[in-house]
């Protein structure tokens, strides 16, 4: 089998998707699969690798350099991107956020006939949104937390949200990942500056309430015969030292900003509402085979949906991966089963 593994991406998280291809790279079984990366520069250019890149477990830096930027500027790179899309069998969009995991290249896929893995184009748009995510979640019932959206043409909250959503507030780009463009503010005099931080990534803006509690997310699967597995919870501890949220920097790093709790010491009545709420969004929006649905658990114990990840960050420290090793799904047998699934 042909596959392609697309990595890289214009968008704030390009670092976190080299290593993310570079992982899915390296662990794909050489025996059933023919493996090609193909990188899509900062800039938007896609740059095949080479058709069959060889068994070994590789770095970010290792894909990067054998799909070096064109000398010259020229409009090739999209050209050559269609052919090897069309001659691909299974393509692996490793793409974190805007102009990947948004569905942009998921409708590209569609139109082009190719199978993929992972969610198809309406359940990424809709994942990538958070305000759209939570709209359509609460509508059947899930918990979230209570947000506010500014749209492109306004600057400020209303005196009754100020007061429905309470401080401190997180302001976060509508469609973004890894923290990025994210701010806590304590008092609404810093909301001006955390919003002008958003809208570098997106003119659609979110206010939410800030919820005390714990980070815990749960990682789900669709296996070939259908049926949607989640994973034991993880919880990620934020150290403090002057940081007051899990920022890019905590997230990738600093590996002493965090401890990763895998799996997570919660209640078994309270992992089993966090397993159903997290297939329940993922079949809500029409995620096909993976996803991590991320929570807080309210004072503790009451899980709030956070967000979604319809590709979420799989370098082999990433927590997807590492959540099915604990499941005992070890990575090369994770992939077979996300191409598996897509195949059956
Ligand atoms: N957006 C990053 C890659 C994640 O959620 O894992
Ligand atoms: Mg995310």
């Amino acid at each position: 089998l042909r596959v392609v593994v697309l990595f890289g991406g214009p968008g704030g998280e390009y670092d976190v998707s080299c290593a993310s291809g570079a992982t899915i790279v390296s662990y794909l079984d050489r025996e059933r699969y023919r493996v090609q990366p193909v990188r899509i520069s900062p800039e938007g250019r896609w740059i095949p690798g080479p058709t069959d890149w060889p068994a070994g477990v590789f770095g970010p830096h290792d894909l990067v350099a054998a799909t070096p930027d064109p000398a010259v500027r020229s409009g090739a790179g999209h050209g050559q991107a269609l052919e090897v899309l069309a001659a691909a069998d299974v393509v692996v969009p490793a793409l974190h956020g805007p102009f990947g995991e948004d569905g942009t290249v998921q409708a590209l896929m569609d139109a082009l006939g190719v199978r993929y893995v992972g969610s198809g184009m309406a359940a990424s748009v809709l994942g990538m949104d958070k305000d759209a995510a939570k709209r359509v979640l609460v509508t059947s019932g899930l918990r979230v937390a209570d947000w506010a959206v500014l749209r492109r043409e306004v600057d400020d909250l209303s005196d009754a949200d100020r007061e429905r959503l309470g401080l401190p507030a997180f302001v976060k780009p509508a469609r973004s990942g890894s923290s990025v463009g994210v701010s806590r503010v304590k008092n609404w005099e810093e909301l001006g500056t955390a919003l002008a931080t958003a809208r570098k990534w997106d003119e659609k803006v979110l206010v939410e309430r800030s919820v005390i509690g714990r980070e815990v997310d749960i990682a789900v699967l669709e296996h070939p015969d259908g049926r949607i597995e989640a994973s034991p919870p993880v919880e990620i501890v934020l150290h403090q030292g002057g940081r007051d949220f899990l920022d890019y920097a905590a997230k990738y790093q600093d590996a002493t900003a965090t401890d990763i709790l895998l799996p997570a010491p919660i209640a078994p009545e309270i992992t089993a509402e966090l397993q159903r709420m997290a297939v329940q969004a993922f079949e809500i929006l029409g995620c096909r085979g993976l996803a991590r649905v991320d929570f807080l658990l309210r004072d503790g114990v009451e899980p709030v949906f956070n967000e979604i990840n319809t590709f979420p960050g799989f370098s082999a420290t990433s927590l997807y991966p590492r959540m099915w090793a604990e499941a005992g799904i070890p990575l090369p047998r994770l992939l077979d089963t996300m191409i598996d699934t897509v195949l059956a």
